[in-house]
């Protein structure tokens, strides 16, 4: 059994931890929280052994071989990094990193690390259902471009304006609706389509200076695909892949529940899984898989650590496009 550690104590993490443990690969050892009541209660409810409210002392001295990272956006550059300076295998949520330069960064250190893996937990592309997906793009006669769509209130907007910040809506956090659901988008359009030649992004600010929705255009060779993300509204739309006369819809890209191909003739064909009740529990086996036996996984780990380069590169790009900086970034100056 692989030993895993975790940082932050929301809904998500009890999300993974419940992934794990019905993956039958992962033991919650170690938890991390700021607060002793807090680490003591998560460690209770999930039968953990130890708990630590000081991050040294968690890393140095915590049994676990893995950490799980859930804290806000801008602190997992920090703690990931001083996870794999530990010897730490790192599951860190998305996304990853708050910008290129943090994620270079996790790089050299990985390098100076050789046998720590890190790996972003953008769960959907463990789902056999972005695979079939992508299957159906390379069946379609032709690519003409994409409507994605993820826009979901978030409860949180309410404390936003009664006059509050909460991390996900805050510069000081690296928050915002690209930071958040639109990590998905980005991991779909260049999951299915590669990296695209040219990006822009028309976020829609709110009063905290992050973009509560926001449209993305991103340029393809010979057709474009637009996002639409929001956390500060609700969209009912599906999404679809445009072929010539025929069209790959979702009910929604990120949670991928129902898929259809569409065909020239407008006969609908299911062509998705049923997705698993706990959509963590591919990628708690994935990253198990992996860390299990590194030496004979070493392509599907670097195909995942391209693709999250790419995908935190994208979003780094429509954010300096869209001229949103977190709090201590310049704009920069070689775009
Ligand atoms: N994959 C998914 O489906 C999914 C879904 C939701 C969220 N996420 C990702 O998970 C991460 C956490 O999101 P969240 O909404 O749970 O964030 P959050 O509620 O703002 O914070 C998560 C945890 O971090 C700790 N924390 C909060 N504020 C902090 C601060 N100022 N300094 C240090 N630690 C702090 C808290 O744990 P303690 O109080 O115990 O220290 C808290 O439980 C984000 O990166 C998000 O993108 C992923």
């Amino acid at each position: 059994m692989l030993k895993l550690g975790i940082i932050g104590t929301n809904w998500i993490t009890q999300q993974f931890i419940d992934a794990a443990a019905a993956s039958g690969e992962w033991q919650l050892t170690s938890v991390y929280s700021r607060h002793a009541e807090t680490a003591q209660a998560f460690a209770a409810k999930n039968h953990a052994d130890e708990t630590f409210t000081d991050l040294d002392a968690f890393f140095s001295r915590g049994s676990f071989d893995t950490v799980y990272i859930a804290s806000p956006n801008s602190l997992h550059f920090a703690q990931a990094k001083q996870a794999i300076a530990y010897g730490k295998h790192v599951i860190v949520e998305k996304p990853a990193v708050a910008n290129q330069q943090e994620f270079e960064q996790l790089d050299a250190v990985l390098k100076a690390h050789p046998d720590v893996l890190l790996f972003e937990a953008a769960r959907q592309i463990h789902e056999v259902n972005f695979q079939r997906v992508k299957d159906q793009i390379k069946k379609l006669s032709l690519v003409q471009g994409a409507t994605l769509t993820y826009m979901k209130y978030s409860s949180r907007y309410d404390a936003v304006l009664a006059g509050e910040e909460p991390n996900i809506f805050s510069l000081n956090f690296a928050g915002g609706a690209l930071q958040d659901l639109g990590v998905y988008l980005a991991y779909d359009a260049v999951g299915w389509f590669g990296m695209p030649e040219e990006v822009a992004y028309y976020p829609t600010l709110i009063r905290t200076g992050v973009d509560g929705k926001g449209v993305a255009i991103l340029r393809y060779a010979d057709f474009t695909v637009t996002l639409n993300v929001g956390k500060t509204s609700d969209s009912f739309l599906p999404s679809e892949i445009n072929g010539l006369r025929d069209a790959i819809v979702m009910d929604n890209p990120a949670e991928l529940g129902q898929i259809t191909y569409q065909d020239k003739d407008g006969q609908e064909h299911a062509i998705g899984a049923q997705p698993d009740t706990n959509p963590m529990l591919a990628e708690a086996r994935d990253f198990a898989t992996v860390i299990n036996d590194p030496s004979n996984h070493q392509t599907e780990y670097l195909a995942w650590r391209q693709l999250s380069r790419n995908v935190n590169k994208l979003l780094f790009n429509l954010r300096q496009s869209g001229h949103l900086y977190f709090t201590g970034e310049a704009p920069d100056t070689d775009k």
